[in-house]
């Protein structure tokens, strides 16, 4: 397939790409047609309920589920010894963890307890209610040992994960001389910055509905960020086929990462069908979100920062460490965001790990970035206090004209206009520069700015086009839309890559049944999909053309296909556009009802060297290319904070991003804003507290785990900056998901010490830090 792959002179392109669409996926949710993981109403359909357990670490030494098991409604109940063996279990000596199953270990397939709340049991029956009540009633008895709680406990056993195994979650890297430039720096800054334990507590839980049509093919309808992955990981560890696993997930009540994966509730469901010979659907409770998806890691880094007196960056030293799972190695890659924001000679990072009895942390919106991005910008605001400068100017002075990690150019980077236009929108030329010295009543108001970016991963898509000679078009492709909008924004991708009005496309997704897209992780979703039907319909438009050139009837009959091209649903010639014909009118005169068209979608350097990781992966995975691929983005923040009950509220909001082409004016804003709320959320209320001693949970819920509502958010004001990029994709989309994240949280410090004096750095701010 020969096809010139960019949108931006594209004469298919009928305005709708970037106009404020309203979702079209609204009406069903708010109607409650859409259907989640767990609104399957399949015949003979049962509840399945997870027992968990007490204790953070030791042996189950007697599990007696005899009184549970003789209750009304009561199918079965699995236990260690009775459930069903998987043909792969994560934790199979031998065998590496199924692609997709981010945990190293299976609850309940041994007697061992590695972390609180880890499933026991399973408890099925013909109620919700009725199976909760049974699963009270399962007697556990166990022998407890000492559990470590995290890498702060002195029993933790801290070390360097890179020798240990080759888990690539985060590399230790090195550029320049760092240690000597430091030495040599007249400006010398070491601070170490703390992030709390934060859980992802989607809207939705995680859900599972599984359903065996046949001995050796399931159904799984699952709350997941990407189905492909959800079928890699359950055909493995089931050792099926992995066109006998289908998944379907048609929509999603968020998932922040948490969803990208396929956790053990999934696989335990799936046994538990398959064992009783009826669908089991298994709905995580709040309480278990918890201790079930992930969470982003409890962590501790320190950046040191060396400086000429004038303020150009000589030396940046960054040391992490955090606590992971007694199997995996996870961490968040912080370093990357530091060694690539601002330009500077001399970078180090290393990282190291303890485990503790905790499940496995894994990625949560922007992971790394989002608390990377707060050691940096936070770091960048002392430094500015420090030398008494303006905190932008100190930017501009240290801005980067070229990748300063890898010394690639980018591809596009529209940071400075990010700048300028958030400091004019903000009105920072207001601010006082000095802290402590803005008030408001009793109030003191403090103002302050970070800057973001994301990384364009590498990942590739496919899709495909069935247009109809009736005019209306259905499009497919197997992504998943996160609550975010990815059915509105494809919907209007199609449209006008067709010629259609959004009316006449329907747009299908969610389902290993349709062409393999990656998960909705990363921000790739948007640029590889909207690719990929991008170049779906212009593979229909070839094959329309092929047929027009040689059709006596058709006013393009001779034309070179070279010499044709499209426009709103028309065939036309390039240099004579009167001459051509509607599509319907050529498929009509053919006697064909419809064409088919398929396209490839590739994001990040995959596009650009025409090399592309496996469609499956997640996107966290770069590949080499020409260019630099980054988004940019500078966030603004004003705080009032009560200096007699250390209350920081935030007064007022404004976000400038360049992400590249946006597909949808509102979903865009919207998303921004979720972001910022949620690195809000980590900056002043979001932790999740393990008891140090029994490791065990004290805030799981939404009562006692904090998280912003309408009170505690400002108007927001969020601005694109229009920015073409040639290199990403054949869209020129970098995607939105994560940079809205990120420099949050360092925003919400730095206008805390703007306002007070005081600098904290440790997450969240909470009032008894401020006072
Ligand atoms: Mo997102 S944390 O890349 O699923």
């Amino acid at each position: 397939m020969d096809i010139e792959p960019t949108f931006f002179d594209s004469p298919g392109a009928g305005g709708i790409v970037g106009q404020p669409l309203d979702r079209v996926d609204g009406r069903d949710k708010v109607t409650g047609k859409a259907r989640y993981a767990a609104e399957f109403p399949l015949p003979g359909l049962v509840y399945g309920v997870l027992r968990t357990s007490e204790i953070a670490k030791g042996k189950i030494t007697r599990i007696d589920t005899a009184a549970a098991v003789k209750e009304p409604g009561v199918i079965a109940i699995f236990t260690h010894e009775n459930l069903p063996k998987l043909a792969k279990t994560p934790n199979t000596p031998e065998g590496k963890k199924a692609i997709g199953a981010p945990m190293g270990f299976l609850p309940l397939t041994g007697n061992e307890i590695h972390y609180a709340n880890q499933p026991v049991a399973v408890v099925v029956a013909d109620t919700f209610e009725r199976a909760t009540h049974a699963a009270s009633l399962v007697k556990v008895s166990y022998e407890q040992a000492q559990p470590i709680a995290s890498f702060l406990d002195p029993k933790a056993e801290i070390f360097d994960p890179q020798k240990v195994q080759d888990g690539k979650t985060d590399g230790h890297t090195r550029r320049g001389n760092p240690k000597s430039a430091l030495a040599a720096s007249p400006i010398q800054l070491k601070a170490t910055y703390t992030h709390a334990i934060n859980n992802h507590n989607p809207m939705e839980p995680g859900s599972t509905t599984a359903h065996w049509e046949a001995a050796d093919r399931v159904t799984v309808y699952e709350s997941t960020q990407g189905v492909t992955r959800t079928q890699q990981a359950l055909s493995e560890m089931l050792g099926l086929p992995r066109d006998q696993v289908r998944v379907i997930t048609k929509y999603i009540g968020g998932g922040f990462g948490c969803k990208g994966s396929c956790w053990p509730h999934t696989p335990l469901t799936v046994l538990a069908a398959k064992a009783i010979g009826r669908p089991v659907k298994l709905v995580l409770t709040r309480p278990q979100m918890f201790t079930s998806m992930g969470h982003r890691e409890d962590q501790t880094q320190t950046l040191t920062l060396g400086a000429t007196k004038e303020g150009k960056l000589t030396a940046l030293i960054h040391e992490k460490t955090s606590t992971t799972s007694p199997w995996d190695n996870y961490a968040e890659s912080n370093s990357k965001i530091i060694d690539l924001l601002y330009e500077c000679p001399n970078f180090e990072a290393t990282y190291q790990l303890a485990r503790a009895n905790v499940m496995t942390s894994t990625f949560m919106r922007a992971p790394g970035e989002a608390p990377g991005s707060f050691a940096i910008e936070c770091s960048m605001d002392d430094l500015a206090a420090q030398l008494g400068m303006d905190p932008i100017q100190l930017r501009l002075l240290n801005y980067a004209e070229k990748d300063p990690s890898t010394g690639k150019p980018w591809s596009s980077k529209s940071l400075k206009q990010c700048y300028a236009r958030g400091a004019e929108l903000f009105g920072w030329s207001k601010r006082n520069p000095k802290a402590g010295a803005t008030r408001d009543g009793k109030y003191l108001v403090g103002m302050g700015m970070a800057t973001a970016s994301y990384p364009v991963h590498n990942s590739q898509g496919t899709a495909r086009v069935r247009l109809y000679a009736d005019g209306h078009a259905v499009v497919q492709s197997g992504a998943t839309d996160l609550g975010t909008g990815t059915y509105t924004v494809m919907t209007q991708v199609a449209a006008d890559s067709l010629g259609l009005t959004v009316d006449k496309v329907r747009f299908e997704l969610g389902d290993t049944r349709l062409p393999t897209a990656p998960n909705s992780g990363g921000s790739v979703a948007a640029g590889t999909v909207s690719s990929s039907i991008y170049m779906a319909a212009q593979d229909v438009w070839q094959k329309l053309t092929k047929l027009a050139v040689q059709d006596k009837r058709s006013p393009l009959y001779r034309a070179k296909p070279e010499e044709v091209t499209n426009e709103k649903g028309r065939l036309i010639l390039k240099n004579d556009k009167s001459k051509g014909e509607d599509f319907a009118a050529l498929m009509k005169r053919l006697e064909l009802t419809d064409i088919e068209g398929t396209g490839n979608g590739k994001y990040g350097a995959g596009y650009e060297s025409g090399m592309a990781a496996s469609a499956a992966d997640s996107g966290h995975k770069d590949d080499a290319g020409q260019h630099s691929m980054h988004s940019f983005g500078t966030h603004f923040c004003e705080v009032r904070v009560d200096p007699e009950l250390g209350t920081v509220r935030v007064s007022r909001w404004v976000s400038v991003h360049a992400a590249g082409r946006i597909l949808n004016a509102k979903t865009a804003r919207s998303q921004i804003i979720g972001g910022s709320i949620f690195g809000i959320g980590s900056a002043l209320m979001e932790q999740t507290v393990r008891d140090d001693h029994f490791a065990r949970y004290t805030n799981a819920s939404l009562a006692d785990y904090h998280i912003p509502v309408n009170a505690d958010i400002p108007e927001m004001t969020v601005e694109f900056i229009d920015e073409h990029d040639p290199y990403i994709n054949a869209m020129g989309v970098k995607g939105i998901g994560e940079i809205s994240m990120v420099g949050v949280a360092a925003a919400v410090a730095n206008a805390v010490f703007h306002a007070t004096g005081k600098r904290i750095r440790s997450l969240p701010i909470t009032p008894e830090k401020v006072l």
